[in-house]
C-alpha cells in the first residue's frame, strides 16, 4: 500500500497537566512542526488527521484536514488510539507532558509556606502503547515515527528511543541549537531509521523539513510494510 492510500495521524503541540483549577505544567511546544507535517501529509495521503494540544488557534484555522484538539497526555492517547487503523502512519511531533500531578486539587492551592512539594505520576507513553498494540496483534501494518527533542548525547538518546518505543523512524532535533526545536520556524533534524541508516538535514524551514521527512517515509514504506 502506497502513502496515497494510507491514513496519516500527525500529533503536535504540548499537552497540559493541571495541578489545580488555575495552574498547570506544560512545555513550550508551539505546534509549528506538527502543523507543517499535517500540511505536507494532506498533499500525500488518503486522509490526514491532526491531533494537537493547546496551541495558537490561527495555526489550524481553515485547514482541509480534520483537526482534533486535546488537552492532557491521556486525552492525546485516547484520540490517537481512536484514529489509528490498519496501515496507518503515525507521526508523533507532539511534546506530551511526561508527568501529571499524582493528585489534582479541586481548589486553588494556597500560598502558605515558602516551599511546596507536589508528587507527580508518569503519564502514559503514547508511542509505547502503540508498540504494545502492535505486539499484541491489535493493529497491523502501523508505521510509527517519533521525534526526539534532546540537548546532549544526541544520537545515543535518539537511538535509545527508537529501540525502546519500537519505532520505524525517529527525527532527532537538537533543541539547544539556534533555529531548531521549540517555537522556531526552522528546524535541524537528523533522521534515524530502524535499519540503522541515518540522514542529517541542514537547517531549513519546518515546512521543508516536513517534506524531507515524508520523502523518507515514502521511500521506506514499501520495504517495511506490505
Ligand atoms: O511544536 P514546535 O514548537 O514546532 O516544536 C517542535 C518539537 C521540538 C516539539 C518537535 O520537533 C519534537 O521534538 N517533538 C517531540 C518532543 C518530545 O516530547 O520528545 P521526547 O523525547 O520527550 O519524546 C520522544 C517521542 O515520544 C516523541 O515522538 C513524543 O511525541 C513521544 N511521546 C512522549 C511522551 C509521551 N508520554 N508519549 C509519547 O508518545
Amino acid at each position: 500500500m502506497r502513502l496515497r492510500e494510507r491514513k496519516i495521524v500527525v500529533t503536535g503541540g504540548p499537552t497540559r497537566e493541571w495541578l489545580d483549577p488555575v495552574r498547570f505544567i506544560s512545555n513550550p511546544s508551539s505546534g509549528k512542526m506538527g502543523v507543517a507535517l499535517a500540511d505536507e501529509s494532506l498533499r500525500r495521503a488518503r486522509e490526514t488527521v491532526f491531533i494537537h494540544g493547546p496551541i495558537d488557534a490561527s495555526l489550524v484555522s481553515n485547514k482541509k484536514y480534520r483537526v482534533v484538539p486535546v488537552e492532557t497526555t491521556e486525552d492525546m492517547l485516547k484520540a490517537v488510539k481512536s484514529e489509528i487503523e490498519e496501515g496507518a502512519v503515525v507521526v508523533m511531533a507532539a511534546a506530551p507532558a511526561d508527568f501529571t500531578p499524582a493528585e489534582k486539587s479541586a481548589q486553588k492551592i494556597k500560598k502558605t509556606g515558602m516551599r511546596i512539594s507536589i508528587e507527580f505520576a508518569r503519564t502514559p507513553d503514547i508511542l509505547k502503547e502503540l508498540s504494545g498494540m502492535r505486539h499484541d496483534g491489535l493493529i497491523r501494518n502501523l508505521f510509527t515515527v517519533g521525534f526526539a527533542a534532546e540537548t546532549d548525547n544526541l544520537d545515543s538518546y535518539a537511538l535509545g528511543k527508537l529501540a525502546d518505543k519500537n519505532l520505524d523512524m525517529i527525527c532527532l532535533n537538537d533543541v539547544s541549537r539556534r533555529g531548531a526545536g521549540f517555537g522556531a520556524d526552522t528546524n535541524i533534524i537528523t533522521i534515524f531509521m530502524k535499519d540503522g541508516s541515518r540522514l542529517e538535514l541542514p537547517m531549513m524551514s519546518k515546512r521543508d523539513a516536513a517534506a524531507r521527512i515524508f520523502d523518507e517515509i515514502e521511500n521506506r514504506l514499501p520495504r517495511y510494510l506490505a
